[in-house]
Parts: structure tokens; sequence; C-alpha cells
């Protein structure tokens, strides 16, 4: 635990809005391995970055490889990659930056602590707290370990795999998720345009 250490003011978060011209949020997706997170979150981080916003992908695959290269799929493991996914992606969004995180964060209180930073983050006068949305990508697990891309279900069923989400670990499903999107019913562009279509309306992009 630091000590001695002092927070510094900064430009507010509005004022880095207006020169960007372009609002700051963070997008949460969640949902099972395979349930096609990562492919819509990046489809609609293409489809942002073609209106010329600036927008930008956390993947878990990806950060597992980097920053959280010390973690594995333990609970607690789990809840301190949340827990810095939160963090990163909270900077994004205040930079005025539209983050996108897919990542399983199978637990509603890791995935609550995240929503909490959002709205405590550090404000200037005036500033309102960055947006949080939740992406619920709810798919059945028959469907998604019919799917096994990575053959993962297929190894945790022979018990290779300890842990896994869904099968030997718990996927808590959101209770209120702002957006719910269903891949198994809907096309990934079916699915990009329903979020596009919600952030439109709640005005978080033109
Ligand atoms: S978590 O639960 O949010 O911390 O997981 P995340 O960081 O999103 O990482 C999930 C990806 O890691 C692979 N993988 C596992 N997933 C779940 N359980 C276990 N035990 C596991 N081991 C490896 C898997 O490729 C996940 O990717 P996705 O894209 O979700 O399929």
């Amino acid at each position: 635990m630091a000590t001695n250490i002092t927070w510094h003011p900064s430009l507010s978060r509005r004022e880095r809005n207006e020169f960007r011209g372009q609002k700051g949020f963070t997008l949460w997706f969640t949902g099972l391995s395979a349930s096609g997170k990562s492919t819509v979150a990046t489809a609609l981080e293409q489809h942002l970055l073609h209106l010329g916003l600036a927008a930008y992908r956390l993947d878990g695959d990806n950060v597992r490889f980097g920053l959280n290269k010390d973690l594995g799929f333990s609970e607690a493991d789990r809840n301190e990659n949340i827990r810095r996914i939160g963090e990163v992606a909270k900077l994004f969004a205040d930079s005025a930056t539209i983050a996108l995180t897919s990542f399983i964060s199978p637990f509603r209180a890791d995935r609550q602590l995240a929503r909490d930073l959002h709205a405590k983050s550090g404000t200037s006068e005036g500033d309102e707290p960055i947006p949080f949305v939740e992406v619920y990508v709810d798919v059945p697990i028959a469907v998604a370990e019919q799917r096994d891309p990575k053959g993962l279900y297929k190894k945790a069923r022979a018990g290779e795999i300890k842990e896994f989400t869904g099968i030997s670990s718990p996927y808590e499903a959101p209770d209120k998720p702002e957006i719910v999107i269903k891949t198994h019913e809907s096309s990934v562009e079916e699915c990009v345009a329903q979020i596009v279509k919600w952030l439109e309306e709640k005005e978080l992009i033109p």
C-alpha cells in the first residue's frame, strides 16, 4: 500500500471530451468463453473507428500476454484481472476514448467494482461520472460448447483444464445489464447495429 501520495488535479473530463469532440465511456462485454464477446466487440470497434471516433478494445486473452501475465484463473486471480481492467478502461474512457472490454468477467461483484470505479472516478467541477455500459453476451452454454473454437470446453470436460468457466467455475449472469445481445439468434452485424442504436439514443455517440 503506497503512503505519502497526493492526487494531482488535471484537465477536466468535460474539457477533454470537448477538445476530442467525443464522449469517453466504457462498453463492458461479459459472457461465457466462445459467447462471441471478442467478435462483436472487434466489429463494433471497427464501426466506431470508421465513424472517426477514438475507440480501443482490451481483450481477455491478449491482456494476459502482458499486463496480467502474472494472473491465472483462480477466483482471486480473476478478481484482480477484472479490477486492473476496470482501472485501465476507466483511464481510456477518462481520456475521451471509447474503451471496449471483452473479458468473461464471471463474477457480479467484480463487474460492480468496475462500474463503481467509473462512477467514483476523480472528477473536476462540472464533470459527470464516466458512463459504464454493461453488454451481456447471452448465449446458452450448450451453444458455446458446440462452437468451442479453441477446443477449451473439450479439454475442460476431459479434466485437462481446471476451473473452466461454465464447467468447473461459475458464471454469474448480470441482473440489469444495459444491453443484452444474443449471438446465436442475431448476426454480428445485427448485434453491432443494436448496440450502436442504443448508444445513439443515449447520445453517447453522434
Ligand atoms: S476472466 O474470467 O474474465 O478473468 O477471463 P478472461 O481474462 O476473459 O480470459 C478468458 C480467456 O482465457 C482462456 N481460458 C479460460 N477461460 C475460462 N476459464 C479458464 N479456466 C480458462 N483458461 C484459459 C479462454 O481463451 C478465454 O477466452 P474467451 O475469448 O473468453 O474464449
